[in-house]
């Protein structure tokens, strides 16, 4: 998915896979935007995928855990992902172990709680 990514910007092109315990996977890629701050990274467009792969409405089938999020970039070493992407993942794949790889095929795994402690979750909303 990495090969379609849309950076002309930066060129820092970033592909994402979600895979679902059912087996399913969801893919996206980095979308840079001319106003640079819009730009969406490839794990939020992998998770948003997943949202409408799942074509049920109202978050039906949201609640099947995302067991893994691969990251791949051309970079030399792996990539965490970036601040706004790992408040999706605590919310749309809390349970996964994500796996960034990097060109030469080496790789970092984490937990989603690790990379973003004490999450903000849509349960603390209350009202
Ligand atoms: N990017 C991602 O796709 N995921 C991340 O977690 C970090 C950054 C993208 C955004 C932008 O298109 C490029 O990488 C450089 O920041």
């Amino acid at each position: 998915m990495r090969v379609a990514a849309h950076a002309p910007y930066s060129r820092f092109r970033v592909g994402a896979a979600v895979l679902d315990a059912e087996g399913r996977l969801h893919s996206g890629c980095n979308v840079e935007s001319a106003s640079f701050g819009l730009t969406l990274c490839a794990e939020r467009n992998a998770l948003s995928t997943r949202v409408a792969d799942l074509g049920r409405g109202g978050g039906a089938g949201l609640e099947d855990p995302v067991v893994v999020v691969a990251i791949r970039t051309d970079a030399e070493t792996p990539t965490a992902p970036c601040g706004a992407c790992r408040q999706w993942l605590a919310e749309f794949a809390p349970r996964a172990v994500v796996v960034a790889e990097a060109a030469d095929g080496s790789t970092a795994t984490w937990a989603v709680d690790e990379l973003l402690p004490n999450a903000f979750r849509g349960d603390q909303l209350g009202g």
